[in-house]
């Protein structure tokens, strides 16, 4: 996979949208894979100031989210269709109509889940996948020991991830116990997988999905299995990488072609 180090969040949050811009720019009908979370954060914030300056148009694209709670109430601020429709949909510019979220308030949540998989296959599936990882290495709401070939389904959140999610709501008690996510095996479905990670608090979890063994302890190691798979980390979140010299070294001389 190519793993790109960068001094600070700001840097990861430029490269990573100029692969996300790239891809529009080959298509503007592209299918983007939409993670929520602080990670991704400085990348739509990025891309909503290119297209404020008219530099870029997103209104053509659509959107899948990778995960949802399940059981929040209807436009609960932290469901991520209420964060997604806040944060994403408006100020990048994209159709609300085109923008989906696993339902995770349906009665058959495992109907719902077989129905996402449906939508995503109807839209052609997704160019690329934007990603965080979680300090335990999941990525979605993938949790250690997911299969890799998981399709979207009902899990289990992890005690870390409650915890670690508890800062968006008013006590650890509100945080939701389940999920729908997309599965291992959706995500490597995407054509494209661009992972971003800043702070230390990742270090671990990033060297564990880079250099490890491919793992369900660590789901994110599946990237290891995706053709063209690009994790844009900051110097924090680079730290326990042992192999940083060669990643530096080859982003360097990254040919102009290979560039997005
Ligand atoms: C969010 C998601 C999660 C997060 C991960 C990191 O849609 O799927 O995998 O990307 O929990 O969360 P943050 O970015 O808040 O540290």
């Amino acid at each position: 996979m190519e793993v790109i180090v960068l001094l600070g969040p700001d840097d990861v949050a430029r490269v990573a949208a100029d692969v996300v811009a790239g891809v529009v720019r080959r298509r503007p009908g592209a299918v983007l894979g939409l993670a929520t979370g602080s990670s991704p954060v400085g990348v739509y914030a990025e891309l909503a100031r290119r297209v404020a300056a008219g530099e870029l148009d997103l209104s053509g694209v659509s959107g899948f989210a990778l995960d949802e709670y399940v059981g929040l109430p209807a436009g609960h601020p932290e469901s991520y269709a209420a964060v997604l429709a806040r944060d994403v949909t408006g100020p990048l510019g994209l159709d609300p109509a085109r923008v989906h979220v696993p339902d995770g308030r349906a009665a058959d949540l495992e109907a719902a889940a077989e129905d996402y998989e449906q939508a995503i296959a109807a839209a052609g599936g997704v160019d690329v996948q934007l990603l965080g990882i979680g300090a335990n290495g999941h990525i979605g709401f993938n949790e250690p020991t997911s299969s890799f070939g998981s399709r979207t389904r009902l899990k289990t959140l992890a005690p870390r991830t409650r915890a670690d999610n508890a800062r968006f709501f008013a006590s650890p008690d509100e945080v939701p116990m389940h999920c729908l996510t997309q599965g291992l095996g959706t995500i490597l479905g995407a054509r494209r997988l661009l992972l971003v990670a800043q702070g230390s608090a990742k270090a671990e979890a990033v060297a564990a999905a880079v250099e490890g063994p491919l793992t369900s302890m660590c789901p994110a190691s599946a990237l290891q299995l995706h053709p063209r798979a690009t994790v844009v980390v900051d110097e924090a979140a680079a730290v326990r990488l042992t192999l940083l010299d060669h990643y530096r070294q080859v982003y360097a001389h990254k040919p102009a072609w290979q560039r997005p």
